[in-house]
């Protein structure tokens, strides 16, 4: 049986990734999409999130969540991610716009209706997930898991000291990782080990409209991001997926994280103690990933999307 997940997500060249991947992978059904505002505003993630999977030929619901941080003022990533979250690609419109209602309240209905059943892969800023916690603290219990992308134990991407989806809503993170469940973090130090190279990106070549129409542009887009384009573009959130599917890719290990909410400098740093007592640790933090076993779940997956919609 396919491993039931929800991805909460703020597409986003990375996430459009993520979700042909979660799609395109057996071992996973996607049972819902639910956006939240991060890289573009929640109008953009959402209707890139009902674009793409109607692209890829997904039949998953499709729940808006929150249209701003819990406390702070909106922080986006359009210079990374392009003024509309697909590097100005524009896929076909959605045909169903039906509306799966509101994000948390959508997380908390699923995971009530399936306890240890439905895993969450975050792969946005955390409000949806704090807010869906705050509605229902029982939810920790009833998640089969929780892979969040996002943090780093080394340095930021956004600022020198913080990651963007942390960042950007540093509260609903701090309540995330406070709120008593296991969360797998799977931080900047990871997702720097996957990056789409051009070696990587020639074996996509010949995936017909799935690469000619989005992963090209978007990831020549991304690609040309400062950040990325010495060391190529790292596919981040296609990370916390690929966990989802197979933890066996990564090395992780117990850690406590706590946010940083109140630094001068620091504000949405992951402060990741690694020597923590096995009592006070909240968090797997994965450090290593099986890079060339990654690429090939890409490659499968991508390849299975592609056949599917042509
Ligand atoms: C994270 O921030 C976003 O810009 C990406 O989509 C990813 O989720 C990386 O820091
Ligand atoms: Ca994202």
């Amino acid at each position: 049986m396919p491993k039931k997940i929800v991805i909460d997500c703020d597409p986003g060249i990375d996430d459009a990734l993520a979700i042909a991947l979660a799609h395109g992978n057996p071992d996973l059904d996607v049972v819902g999409l639910t956006t939240v505002a991060g890289n573009v505003g929640l109008a953009h993630t959402t209707n890139n999130a009902r674009c793409l999977s109607a692209f890829y030929g997904m039949d998953a619901p499709v729940a808006a969540g929150a249209d701003r941080p819990l406390v702070r003022e909106p922080v986006v990533a359009e210079q990374v991610h392009g003024g509309n979250g697909l590097g100005g690609v524009r896929l076909p419109a959605a045909t169903s716009t039906a509306s799966a209602g509101y994000a948390a309240d959508f997380l908390v209905d699923a995971l009530a209706a399936a306890p240890g059943q439905i895993g969450l892969v975050a792969v946005g800023p955390l409000t949806n997930i704090a807010l869906a916690v705050r509605k229902e603290p029982r939810i920790v219990e009833w998640a089969r898991e929780l892979v969040i992308m996002g943090g780093s134990y080394t340095r930021g991407n956004r600022t020198p000291a913080a990651e963007f989806n942390v960042l950007a809503d540093p509260e609903a993170a701090a309540i995330v990782f406070g709120a008593g469940w296991r969360p797998v973090m799977i931080g900047l130090d990871l997702t720097a080990q996957a990056r789409a190279v051009a070696a990587v990106r020639e074996r996509w070549r010949g995936l017909g409209r799935l690469e000619a129409e989005l992963i090209s542009p978007i990831l020549d887009f991304y690609g040309s991001h400062p950040h990325y384009r010495d060391e190529g573009p790292a596919v981040h959130d296609a990370c916390a997926v690929a966990y989802a599917i197979d933890p066996g890719l990564f090395r992780a290990v117990p850690a406590r994280v706590d946010v940083e909410l109140h630094g001068r400098f620091t504000t949405g740093m992951t402060v990741t103690d690694f020597d923590a007592p096995a009592q006070r640790c909240n968090a797997e933090v994965a450090t290593v990933l099986d890079t060339d076993r990654f690429w090939d779940l890409l490659q499968a997956a991508f390849s299975h999307v592609a056949t599917r919609m042509s």
